[in-house]
């Protein structure tokens, strides 16, 4: 079956940011759609978003030109080809832009069409996105690492770290394991509503108090799995992003909002430590800045053996560089972000790079998300285990988790629920 026609348009993101929608049909009809994500905290090495920087539109964000791109250079380029043969035509754009980045025609224009071509596919196979991406051994369903506080670039408050979320994992399914972090989330609002602060909530759908300290934003986590009726490290674990890139300056992390300290490597290190001893935590991702790779070593060595250490900036979901990693001993695991590489095609080989090496895969969304539910299936294609797609709130978050209770529903008695053995080395 072949494409005969692919088409784009500039829509919104969940930040009302301007964003590319694809629309692919298919010579028998079928048509699909796929709408890319934006990040702010954005890794140094990520494959580059094509924006306009026309300020007369959107303040420079617009996307036409990613837009024209699809619509005059891709769609001609791509029509005939067989939409099955993804890596085929994900390869032919990568040709066509002919960058290292893919700056000319844009990632956010590529992984449009790359991840549109994907869902046609499946619908021409007539199996779901998970089943076509991941064959018939695709049956597991993630731990949904929720993002309940969030901070950093992420929101306005005075929480240096960027993510708190917690990790449901003591469920029989991932139905109840959605109600359990539902329950958590709800009871964290009562929590801090007593306490006076505010219950606003920042890009990812968790809350943003103004907390008197990072370490406050772990005792209110700790406190709401408590009340909700949940055993803090039995039930519900803890998984940190402190997206340590931001605070990173001149070989050190100085950066905070919380106050005007200063740290080395060695202290950040430390500090981790410290909070492993002392909370459940099973995940942490970005411990550590991008650049700081001598700092992530000492990190790895450090609490490689004991939780799972997962490099997102520092990878970038890029091959390359996650041979880099794996060959220093950094890190093990990487987190997946379809539009850091680009197409589905090198983050399927990414995913495989890191499986062969004994890495985890977390699958993860962007700060600015859309209502498409694309990662809920590779999550599952990929049997990954554990994914993250934000809070208790917010549809563009939520519409991840109601995809996957719809997944979890028709794998019927195939579908496993992951359970604490997601996590690496916990
Ligand atoms: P971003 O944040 O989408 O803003 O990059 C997510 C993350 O850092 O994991
Ligand atoms: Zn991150």
């Amino acid at each position: 079956m072949k494409i005969s026609k692919t088409e784009a348009m500039e829509v919104l993101d969940s930040r009302g940011n301007p964003t590319v929608e694809v629309e692919l049909t298919l010579e028998n009809g079928i048509t699909a759609n796929a709408l890319v994500p934006s990040g702010a905290s954005t890794g140094e090495k990520e494959a580059m978003e094509l924006r306009d920087g026309d300020i007369k539109r959107y303040g420079g964000k617009g996307v036409l030109k990613a837009i024209e791109n699809v619509n005059r250079i891709i769609a001609p380029a791509i029509q005939g080809l067989e939409i099955t043969e993804q890596k085929h035509l994900d390869l032919k754009m990568i040709e066509l832009d002919g960058t290292e980045n893919k700056s000319r025609l844009g990632a956010n224009a590529i992984l449009g069409v790359s991840i549109a071509a994907a869902k046609a596919a499946a619908q021409y196979c007539n199996l779901p996105l998970f089943k076509y991406l991941g064959g018939p051994s695709a049956n597991i369903l993630p731990v949904p690492c929720m993002n309940i506080i969030n901070g950093g670039k992420h929101s306005d408050n005075n929480v240096d770290f960027q993510e708190f979320m917690i990790a449901p994992h003591n469920a029989p399914n991932f139905q109840e394991a959605i109600r359990m972090g539902i329950e958590t989330f709800h009871t964290l609002k009562k929590i801090l509503i007593k306490k006076g602060y505010n219950t606003g909530v920042g890009d990812e759908g968790g809350f943003a108090p103004n907390l008197k300290s990072n370490e406050e934003a772990m005792e209110v986590i700790m406190e709401a799995i408590v009340q909700a009726g949940y055993k803090p490290g039995d039930d519900i674990s803890i998984c940190l992003d402190p997206a340590a890139s931001e605070m990173w300056e001149d070989g050190q992390y100085v950066n905070f909002k919380s106050d005007k300290s200063k740290r080395t490597s060695v202290a950040m290190v430390k500090h981790w430590c410290d909070w492993v001893h002392k909370y459940p935590i099973v995940l942490l991702e970005d411990g550590m800045a991008e650049n700081d790779w001598n700092g992530w070593k000492l990190l790895t060595d450090e609490l490689g053996d004991k939780i799972e250490i997962v490099g997102d900036d520092i990878f970038c979901t890029n091959p390359v560089i996650l041979s880099e990693g794996i060959k220093k001993g950094i890190a093990n695991s990487i987190l997946i972000k379809l539009n850091q590489i680009g197409t589905v095609t090198e983050t399927l080989e990414t995913i495989r790079l890191a499986y062969k090496n004994n890495y985890n895969c977390f699958v993860s969304h962007r700060s600015g998300e859309t209502e498409d539910t694309t990662i809920a299936d590779l999550t599952v294609a990929v049997n990954a285990g554990h994914l993250k797609t934000g809070s208790g709130c917010r549809s563009e978050r939520i519409s991840k988790f109601n995809r996957l209770i719809k997944i979890e529903k028709m794998l019927g008695k195939q579908a496993v629920f992951a359970g604490k053995n997601a996590f690496k080395n916990v």
